[in-house]
């Protein structure tokens, strides 16, 4: 089986940027924790950060039939993108939304995801640890599918 975790705009700056929200845990740590947890299940997995939309949009097309499930913060696009919910809506690989704050908690902005509608499930407040749980879920729904 295969994974892929895409992280979008801003996350690179994960450890510096606004601690106080998104915490100490840089994005290499996040991939690392992943990928170490891909190779105790046997699980292949792929780790990218774009801040472009269309880069996003290019990787998630490119996973379509070789890919078995998405791990994806897709940063502020979360709250705009038309384009990323189509993208995830086409390829119908079974995603996961992820956020490391409690997007429902902040600005009202925030609260509206368009993606969340076209994916599995969303997982928001948690911090890096978000990801390790997207992660069991997907291993899960892979079980599921006999995969
Ligand atoms: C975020 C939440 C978004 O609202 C924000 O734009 C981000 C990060 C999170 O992980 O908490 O860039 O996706």
């Amino acid at each position: 089986a295969k994974l892929l975790v895409l992280h979008g705009p801003n996350l690179n700056l994960l450890g510096t940027r606004e601690p106080d929200i998104y915490g100490r845990t840089t994005l290499e740590q996040i991939n690392r924790d992943l990928t170490a947890l891909a190779q105790e299940f046997g699980v292949e997995i792929d780790c990218y950060q774009s801040n472009h939309e269309g880069f996003l949009i290019d990787r998630l097309q490119a996973a379509r039939g070789n890919t078995d499930g998405v791990i994806f913060n897709p940063g502020g696009y979360t709250h705009t993108s038309v384009a990323l919910r189509d993208c995830i809506a086409a390829i119908s690989i079974p995603t996961i939304e992820v956020h490391l704050s409690n997007v429902h908690a902040r600005e009202e902005f925030r609260h509206r995801s368009m993606l969340a509608p076209v994916c599995m499930g969303q997982i928001s407040g948690l911090g890096a640890i978000g990801y390790t749980l997207a992660f069991h879920a997907l291993l899960e729904d892979l079980a599921k599918r006999g995969l």
